[in-house]
C-alpha cells in the first residue's frame, strides 16, 4: 500500500490510474477505523480496480474544540488495517496542504440539514462537504463509498453531489453492527465497558420503532422507542426522529409513506452517538 501525504502525489497516483482505465473508489474517513471502515473498504475493492483510503480529522466539522481534540487517533493501527483490507493509497494530508488555496463555499444543502444533526451542530454539514469536495478534488476517483450509520451525511452528499454535477458516483453502504446491536463508531472507543453496554438501548429502540412503525400510529412509534431510550439512565437524549426516508423531514403520520427512517442521536458517557435504521412498509 502506498503512503501518500502530498496532495499533488495523490492526484498524479489517482490519474495515473485512470489513464491505465482502472476505476478508481474512494473511502474517506477521519481514521481509528474498525469493521465498519473496512467493510467501506471491501465495498470499493469488489467494484473497483484501484482503492484509496483517506484518513483526514477535518476541523470544519467540528463544532465543538474539545470533541476535535479527542477524535482518537490511531495511524499506525489504521495502517496496518488497511494494508490487510487490500487498500492500493492512503492518502493522509496535513491540514495546510489540503487546504492550500482553498476558499469555503457555501453549499446548497436543500433543506436536508433543517433537522436531527443540522440544529445539534451547527455549520457541521457545510464543513463535512467543503472537506468532501476537497478531497474529491485532489483524488478525483470514480466512486466514493460512505456508511448510511451517518445517514444525514449520506444523504446531503448525494444531494450536493447531485446538484452541482460532480462526477463522483456516491455510494451509501449499510451500517456494520457488533453482535449486540451497537452500531461501529471510532467513538465507540472512548466509551468505558458500562457506558458500552449501556449504549446498546440505541438500537434497541430503534428495532422497537421498527416493529411497529406502519402497524401502529406515528405517536405510538416514538412511544415505543422512547420508552426504552427512557429506561437507561445513563443514557441523555438528543433527539428521536421518524423521517421520510429521502427528504428527513420529519413524518406527521404514515399516509403515502413507504420508507422511512428512525434516527437517534444521544449522549452516552463523553461520547455523542448517533443511529438510524430505515422502516420499510410490508
Ligand atoms: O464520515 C466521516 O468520517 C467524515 O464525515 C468524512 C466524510 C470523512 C468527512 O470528514
Amino acid at each position: 500500500m502506498e503512503f501518500i501525504t502530498d496532495p499533488a502525489a495523490i492526484a498524479d497516483w489517482s490519474a495515473r490510474a485512470r489513464l491505465g482505465n482502472h476505476r478508481v473508489g474512494f473511502v474517506p474517513t477521519m481514521g481509528a477505523l474498525h469493521e465498519g471502515h473496512l467493510d467501506l473498504v471491501h465495498r470499493a475493492r469488489a467494484v473497483c480496480d484501484r482503492v484509496v483510503c483517506s484518513i483526514f480529522v477535518n476541523p470544519l466539522q467540528f463544532n465543538n474544540p474539545e470533541d476535535l481534540e479527542r477524535y482518537p487517533r490511531r495511524p499506525e493501527g489504521d495502517r496496518r488495517m488497511l494494508k490487510t483490507a487490500g487498500c492500493d493509497a492512503l492518502f493522509s494530508p496535513v491540514k495546510e496542504a489540503l487546504f492550500e488555496g482553498f476558499v469555503p463555499a457555501l453549499y446548497d444543502l436543500q433543506g436536508l440539514d433543517d433537522h436531527w444533526e443540522g440544529p445539534s451542530r451547527p455549520g457541521h454539514f457545510q464543513g463535512v462537504m467543503n472537506v468532501v469536495e476537497r478531497l474529491f478534488f485532489h483524488v478525483r476517483p470514480d466512486a466514493a463509498f460512505f456508511g448510511e450509520k451517518d445517514r444525514q451525511q449520506l444523504a446531503i452528499i448525494r444531494a450536493v453531489a447531485a446538484h452541482y454535477r460532480w462526477p463522483e458516483e456516491i455510494v451509501g453502504c449499510p451500517t456494520v453492527r457488533a453482535a449486540d446491536g451497537l452500531a461501529l463508531s471510532s467513538r465507540n472507543l472512548r466509551l468505558s465497558a458500562a457506558e458500552r453496554t449501556s449504549a446498546t438501548v440505541i438500537h434497541k429502540a430503534l428495532r422497537a420503532a421498527q416493529d411497529a412503525a406502519f402497524h401502529a400510529s406515528i405517536e405510538e412509534t416514538r412511544s415505543a422507542a422512547l420508552g426504552i431510550l427512557a429506561a437507561e439512565p445513563a443514557l441523555t437524549l438528543d433527539y428521536f426522529g421518524l423521517a421520510d426516508a429521502i427528504t428527513l423531514q420529519p413524518l406527521g403520520g404514515w399516509d403515502g409513506v413507504d420508507e422511512a427512517v428512525a434516527l437517534i442521536a444521544a449522549q452516552v458517557g463523553p461520547v455523542r452517538l448517533i443511529d438510524n435504521v430505515t422502516l420499510h412498509r410490508t
